[in-house]
């Protein structure tokens, strides 16, 4: 896992827009400075929703992305139940409690790797953020390599990021158009074949490795945000590959800080003993082979 978080901030954030994406989604940008200036790619923020009584629980939602020159914050959200209904109402202007940047999330790779990204619906917020940050860092590196004034060096290639997305169908396809934009290399799959691969996320993911085996120079890094059954089926695909891969866990929360055990994970070490990791302050981002899948 990463290095330890700075302390979370406790804020209230400004809307400063909420658009639809269709089937439910919407993306919440807000004015939230301390936030934005602390976030890692794979923490999230924890939302006391407005509109829902005093004592109602935070929501824990992936940070989409995140800009410390501009305060701005990004949430990707689907409203599934009373919470998410209530955060739909939400206008520019209006005040949202927000507590973050909490968790661990992912380590950025090493710049020789191939960077897999692999999302499910919502997953796909926290793998956005995640591209940008391995682009920013080449950027910066490539930068400095100049300011060192090497004029025969060539700067480094940005590395290619693809982006394996699943979902039912392509409405919950989300942000291909940013992650294009970018230049990520987009291979969707859809359930009932309207976009993409015809099946589940791994089909495209499969065939991919399938392309590059035995070639040497190919060092993929995965990481993956989605549904618990596509988090297991990739764990699988990283230890049988030999690969590293960061899953991150999407659980019911409470506290959202370690404090109350409501998100509690059977974890094994590298030494094969069992323990329980909370996904909120452990994770919600653990390595491949860590998690007991039960
Ligand atoms: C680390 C983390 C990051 C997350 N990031 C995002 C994100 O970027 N975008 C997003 O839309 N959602 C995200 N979620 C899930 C989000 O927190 C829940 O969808 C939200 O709390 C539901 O609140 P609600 O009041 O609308 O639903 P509720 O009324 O509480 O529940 C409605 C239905 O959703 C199910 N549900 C509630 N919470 C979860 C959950 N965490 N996982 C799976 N099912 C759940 C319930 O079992 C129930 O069936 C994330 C969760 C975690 C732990
Ligand atoms: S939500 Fe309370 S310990 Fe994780």
């Amino acid at each position: 896992m990463s290095a330890d978080p700075v302390r979370p901030s406790v804020c209230t954030a400004a809307v400063l827009s909420h658009e639809g994406r269709g089937a439910g989604y919407r993306l919440l940008r807000l004015s939230a400075p301390a936030v934005a200036a602390a976030a890692a790619p794979g923490q999230f923020v924890h939302l006391r929703v407005p509109a829902l009584e005093a004592g109602a629980l935070r929501r824990p939602f992936s940070i989409c992305d995140a800009d410390p020159a501009t305060g701005e914050l990004a949430i990707l959200y689907k409203e599934v139940g009373r919470g998410t209904a209530a955060m739909a109402s939400l206008a520019p202007g209006d005040g949202v409690d927000l507590m973050g940047p909490l968790g661990h999330g992912f380590p950025l790779p090493p710049p020789e790797a191939t960077p897999l990204l692999v999302g499910g619906g919502y997953g796909v917020a926290p793998l956005y953020f995640l591209a940008r940050s391995i682009l920013a860092r080449a950027k910066s590196k490539s930068l400095e390599g100049r300011k060192n004034d090497h004029p025969t060096t060539q700067p480094p290639n940005p590395p290619t990021i693809h982006l394996f997305v699943g979902g039912r169908t392509a409405a919950d396809l989300l942000l291909l158009d940013e992650f294009r934009e970018l230049g990520v290399e987009v291979h969707p799959a859809t359930n009932d074949g309207s976009l993409g691969a015809k099946g589940l996320v791994t089909v495209p993911l499969d065939a991919f490795l399938s392309e590059r085996r035995g070639d040497h120079a190919f060092r993929p890094v995965l990481y993956a945000c989605g549904p618990a059954p596509m988090l297991r089926a990739l764990d699988g695909r990283a230890l049988a590959g030999g690969f590293p891969a960061w899953l991150s866990l999407d659980r019911r929360m409470a506290c959202g800080v370690g404090a109350c055990c409501g998100c509690a994970q059977k974890v094994s070490g590298p030494d094969g003993a069992v323990r329980v990791a909370m996904v909120c302050s452990d994770g919600p981002v653990f390595p491949q082979g860590s998690v007991v899948w039960d």
